[in-house]
């Protein structure tokens, strides 16, 4: 109960804090941010929390890791809500971010070679490079 409490506490500055410092729970390590303990309850069965609290990814490379250890590592089939709410944590507090989270900057697209692992994220990116709706290398300096 006294918990809950803290965890509503925490989650109520949250709205106000946006995106300043987010409370993190000393047990997993993990961002006391909405539905956190969904995904605790979930995804610290089979492996420690470090495994995702280390990776960066979008929504869709989140689900395929989903899906992944779905066909190889035992993870059994979600609520199809349950999943999308797990999906919708890790991508918003473990997505991407932007180029302050690399410690330098990307390397621009044009100079990499081609992905032989491409993505779903990775090919939507190539056709929107197509179609001119993504600059080929990104703006440099602010
Ligand atoms: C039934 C067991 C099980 C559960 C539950 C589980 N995983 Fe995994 N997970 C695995 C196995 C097995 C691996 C592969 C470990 C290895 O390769 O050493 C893995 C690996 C991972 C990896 C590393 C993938 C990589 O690219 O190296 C991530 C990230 C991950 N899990 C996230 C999660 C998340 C998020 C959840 C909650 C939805 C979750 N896991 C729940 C079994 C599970």
């Amino acid at each position: 109960m006294r918990s809950l409490f803290t965890a509503s506490l925490a989650l109520a500055s949250l709205s106000f804090a946006a995106e300043e410092k987010v409370p993190v729970d000393p047990a997993t390590g993990m961002k006391i941010a909405p539905d956190w303990e969904i995904v605790r309850n979930h995804c610290i069965v089979c492996h420690s929390p470090a495994t995702f609290l280390r990776q960066r990814a979008t929504e869709a490379n989140w689900t395929a890791t989903l899906e992944w250890m779905q066909k190889y590592g035992g993870l059994w089939k979600l609520d199809p809500e349950v999943q999308k709410t797990i999906i919708k944590y890790l991508a918003t507090n473990y997505g991407p971010g932007d180029a302050t989270n690399y410690r330098r900057a990307p390397i621009p697209a044009t100079l990499m070679p081609l992905n032989p692992y491409a993505t779903e994220a990775r090919l939507e990116v190539e056709k929107k490079k197509k179609e001119g709706l993504i600059p080929a290398a990104p703006p440099t300096g602010k």
